[in-house]
């Protein structure tokens, strides 16, 4: 059955937003930098906040939100994954939950096995849990990335004693396989480490690719892990503060359970009504629309960078709405986002951010309209052929 693809908000609106996205940039910029989304909210998610907000339901989140039963139905329904209830934990966002598990998994001064180049906060992240980050490249092969086993093994070997896995990764866009998921729980397994894995982009795997959840890879997995995610970044609300964590098994649980009640207060009421009614099978109409749009921006941007940027290099995401574009042979010097923003009117992520493999590299944010996406890329190829 053929679905409808989500419209993009008109831009004149889109530049009433009062968020980061549309806050950074004179109105002369295109904005495909931060991960934010430019459609409506889905139904389901407006009803539920203009409801709060008319009541004046603007206090702390309650004892049982419904965060638990919504996400163990959508993970179900979506991805196969059957979840314990009881293993459901939520808290104010996705790296809020990972600097609380790091901070009970990894003793201070522990090395933490981040895999390069990746979402920036991981890095600070790792610190602000009193970790030290130990760098794993991704390995890029003819046909996408794919985690460096050898490297993890080598660093595990060597005594980091974490792994936070980004699963499907930003910026990448790779939707990491069974067969690399399972093979890295075992790896874990072997040197008595924890993965810690987000997975705020899972519920975005485009069409011909699959999200496997790291935690229902194995039992071995299960064992070794944890997940954190929330429907902040496919329903963008990532300003109302809430994510989920779950897990593995029950020595994880016990972590879990151990968190000081701020953890969980830390919630945002709004937050937890988004996420309650985003995992809810009413919404799953607009995801599947919204997929849609992606698909099609995905294959556009392809198309746009073919035209106008020939010489760029980009393997399009298994999941996402981020691309990940080596520019470098344009001499735009090894971070090319601040000349493309003052010269080209076009603001995107910084590469060298994710890490070295960065330098020469931009992230775009496709998840915009396609007049959008084909203007900020017709300046790009202006600026290039100026
Ligand atoms: C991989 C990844 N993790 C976490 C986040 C941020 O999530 P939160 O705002 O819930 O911490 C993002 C935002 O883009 C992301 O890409």
């Amino acid at each position: 059955m053929s679905v409808t693809p989500l419209q993009a908000l008109p831009i004149d609106q889109l530049r009433q937003r009062s968020s980061t996205k549309w806050r950074s940039y004179p109105p002369e910029v295109l904005p495909l930098f931060v991960a934010e989304t430019d459609y409506e909210l889905a139904p389901a998610i407006t009803e539920i906040l203009t409801r709060a907000v008319r009541l004046g339901d603007t206090g702390y989140t309650p004892p049982e939100p419904g965060i638990r039963e919504a996400f163990v139905g959508f993970a179900q329904r979506r991805f196969g994954w059957t979840v314990d209830p009881s293993r459901v934990h939520w808290t104010g966002d996705v790296m809020m939950g990972v600097v609380e598990i790091l901070r009970r998994v990894i003793a201070p001064g522990d090395r933490v096995v981040v895999m390069t180049p990746v979402y920036p906060p991981f890095f600070d992240t790792v610190e602000e849990a009193g970790g030290v980050v130990e760098r794993v490249p991704l390995a890029r092969t003819e046909s996408g990335w794919r985690i460096d086993l050898r490297g993890v093994e080598a660093a595990l070997a060597g005594g980091a004693t974490a792994v936070l896995l980004c699963n499907p990764h930003n910026p990448t866009g790779t939707a990491h396989t069974h067969e690399d998921l399972a093979a890295l729980a075992e790896l874990a397994a072997r040197f008595d480490a924890t993965v810690v894995s987000d997975e705020i982009h899972g519920p975005l795997a485009h069409a011909g690719h699959a999200f496997t959840p790291f935690l229902n890879v194995s039992a071995t997995a299960a064992e070794v892990g944890y997940a954190v995610t929330s429907a902040s970044k496919t329903f963008n609300l990532a300003g109302l503060k809430c994510a989920v964590m779950v897990a593995g098994g029950p020595a994880q649980e016990e972590v879990l359970r151990s968190f000081p009640a701020e953890v969980e207060w830390r919630t945002g009421l709004f937050g937890a009504l988004a996420n309650v009614a985003a995992y809810a099978p009413e919404s799953d109409a607009w995801l599947d629309s919204l997929l849609a749009a992606l698909g099609e921006n995905r294959a556009l941007l392809a198309d746009l960078l073919a035209q106008h940027l020939p010489r760029a290099r980009f393997l399009p995401p298994d999941a996402g709405f981020l691309a990940w574009v080596d520019v470098s042979a344009y001499e735009w010097g090894d971070n090319p986002a601040p000349t493309l923003r003052r010269e080209a009117k076009v603001a995107l992520h910084h590469g060298p951010l994710f890490g070295e493999e960065g330098i020469g590299h931009v992230r775009i944010n496709f998840g915009c309209s396609p007049d959008v996406l084909r203007e900020a890329v017709e300046r790009m190829g202006a600026l290039a052929s100026s």
